[in-house]
């Protein structure tokens, strides 16, 4: 999909027109330039009340003689907000065929530029289908749309601005999406290292680094060296540094990426473990966040680190009950192998303190547990900081991908510190509140700025993506696969909050 913004009056190839709930005909503002039966064809649908535009419902006028139009319905006018807009250009691109034509023109009946945006980020967003691995006939060719958002000569700077920002988001997204939805035998932790490497090579203010599997051995990075030395495609670290000569306090992002997550020597149930592949979720997002920050022109500071491994059973593999020393110094006790994402970030997470980031976020598929608890709906996003926790949950609302406040509690850092002899454990006591002693567990490894024993610690955030990185059916930015999710709240939260 192309998109455009123009000023022009003309409809070019079919008409969308996005209309509130008891339109009964089409409104003033859009009538210019619209041809007499094309006009008349919709206004008669509207006042036969074939067509109520309730949120995301969609109707295509085809047969007519001077143009096709798409009506697509808003809902209510006094309650329609900047969502429904997205929603309602993601409900577009979800129905777009062939019989549409290979053109589309926009119009609005005085919406706002930032509802005509939100509209134009909808239709983007929802552009995306993943079909790298499908065998292509010439049927199924893809067909290429142009789209423009026409709007008045005045609005037509802002909005082009703010399409061209959500192109670059998107941009992100999608990465996200990609790198998700690959699959793990193409997907691994060498393979996504490369993958950073080559993407920076196009961006100057952009350095990567890895560490690979020696390095990380020599460094003491016992975690993500203890779950990645099961399998014969070796764990790596990849920091990614943009702007990194800018100076001062920057934000921070570490992700779990298991490119694979068997449970390890804790082996999962076979129902469903392919979706495992998505367990490298965390670094796709931090990926995909670097992407959008990259292609909209960031020009502060960020660093982002992502924990790579593919977590295998086999005879170089952890056991549960070995005891393993982390960078930090600390030493876990794994009870479970399959508590493998704690014990990559454990590292990701000490290393951070090395930048003197001014926050850090942490993103992971980390336990089943969170999607017991929030389901598909929402990320559970704890933090050491009431008011950092406010402000990602507030970017969250902004852009639509809902982050819910969980408690980080002293008497679950409790529960994960009663190991008989190591200094934790990853596994609690018993089974409730998993997702909070996931998340204790991790605040452990949190450092003091300058990693100072009696300093203060540093603002972090954990995000569980468990339930929201795959498997929503109510995203309606998403058919399926891989979400993406939160690479547009992060880059909200960096950008303009
Ligand atoms: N990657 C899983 C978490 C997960 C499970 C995400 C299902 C999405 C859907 C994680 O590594 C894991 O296995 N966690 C265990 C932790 C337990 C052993 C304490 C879990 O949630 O069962
Ligand atoms: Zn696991
Ligand atoms: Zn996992």
């Amino acid at each position: 999909m192309e998109l455009n913004v123009s000023a022009s009056e003309n409809i070019n190839g079919t008409l969308v027109l996005p209309l509130y709930e008891g339109s009964e005909s089409v409104p003033e503002s859009c009538e210019v330039g619209m041809p007499t039966s094309l006009k008349s064809q919709i206004n008669r649908v509207l006042s036969d009340g074939d067509f109520k535009a309730k949120k995301k419902s969609t109707m295509t006028l085809l047969g007519g003689e001077d143009g096709k139009a798409i009506l697509v319905g808003l809902g209510k006018s006094d309650e329609c907000t900047i969502h429904d807009f997205r929603k309602a250009g993601a409900a577009i691109t979800a129905g777009i065929k062939k019989s549409h034509g290979s053109e589309l023109t926009v119009r609005f009946d005085g919406a706002s530029v930032a509802k005509m945006g939100a509209f134009a980020e909808g239709m983007m967003l929802r552009d995306y289908s993943y079909d790298n691995y499908k065998q292509k006939d010439d049927e199924d060719e893809k067909i290429e749309v142009a789209v423009r958002i026409t709007c008045s000569e005045k609005e037509s700077e802002e909005l082009s601005k703010l399409v061209a920002d959500y192109k670059g988001i998107c941009k992100g997204v999608h990465l996200s999406r990609d790198l998700g939805n690959c699959p793990p035998n193409d997907m691994y932790p060498e393979v996504f290292a490369d993958m950073a490497w080559e993407w920076a090579k196009d961006f100057d203010n952009i350095d990567v680094t890895i560490i690979n599997y020696d390095q990380a051995v020599k460094a003491g990075m016992g975690g993500l060296v203890a779950v990645g030395m099961g399998s014969a495609r070796k764990p790596c670290m990849v920091i990614f540094e943009m702007n990194k000569h800018v100076e001062g306090r920057c934000p921070l992002l570490v992700g779990k990426g298991i490119t694979f997550d068997t449970g390890g020597i804790s082996l999962k149930p076979g129902a469903n473990m392919d979706e495992m592949k998505y367990d490298m979720g965390g670094s796709a997002t931090v990926f995909g966040t670097m992407e959008a920050l990259a292609q909209t022109g960031h020009e502060g500071k960020v660093v982002a680190i992502t924990c790579m491994a593919e977590n295998m059973p086999s005879s170089n593999a952890q056991r549960p009950g070995d005891v393993i020393t982390t960078l930090s110094g600390k030493t876990i006790e794994v009870l479970n192998t399959d508590a493998e994402g704690r014990l990559v970030l454990s590292d990701g997470l000490w290393k951070a303190g090395e930048f003197d980031p001014e926050y850090i976020i942490d993103f992971a598929t980390l336990t089943g547990a969170c999607v017991v608890a929030l389901g598909h709906e929402a990320t559970g996003l704890w933090s050491n900081d009431d008011d950092f926790r406010t402000r990602i949950h507030e970017a969250g609302n902004e852009v639509g991908e809902l982050a819910w406040p969980m408690p980080l509690l002293p008497a679950f850092e409790k529960e994960m510190t009663n190991s008989k002899i190591a200094d934790t454990r990853n596994l609690g006591a018993g089974r409730w509140g998993g997702a909070n002693t996931a998340a204790a567990f991790l605040k452990q490894f949190v450092p003091n700025r300058g990693y100072e024993k009696d300093g203060e610690q540093i603002t972090w955030a954990h995000m569980d993506i468990a339930g929201t990185y795959w498997g929503s059916k109510t995203n309606t930015m998403v058919k399926d696969g891989a979400t993406g999710v939160h690479v547009r709240t992060i880059h909200h939260l960096i950008t303009k909050s």
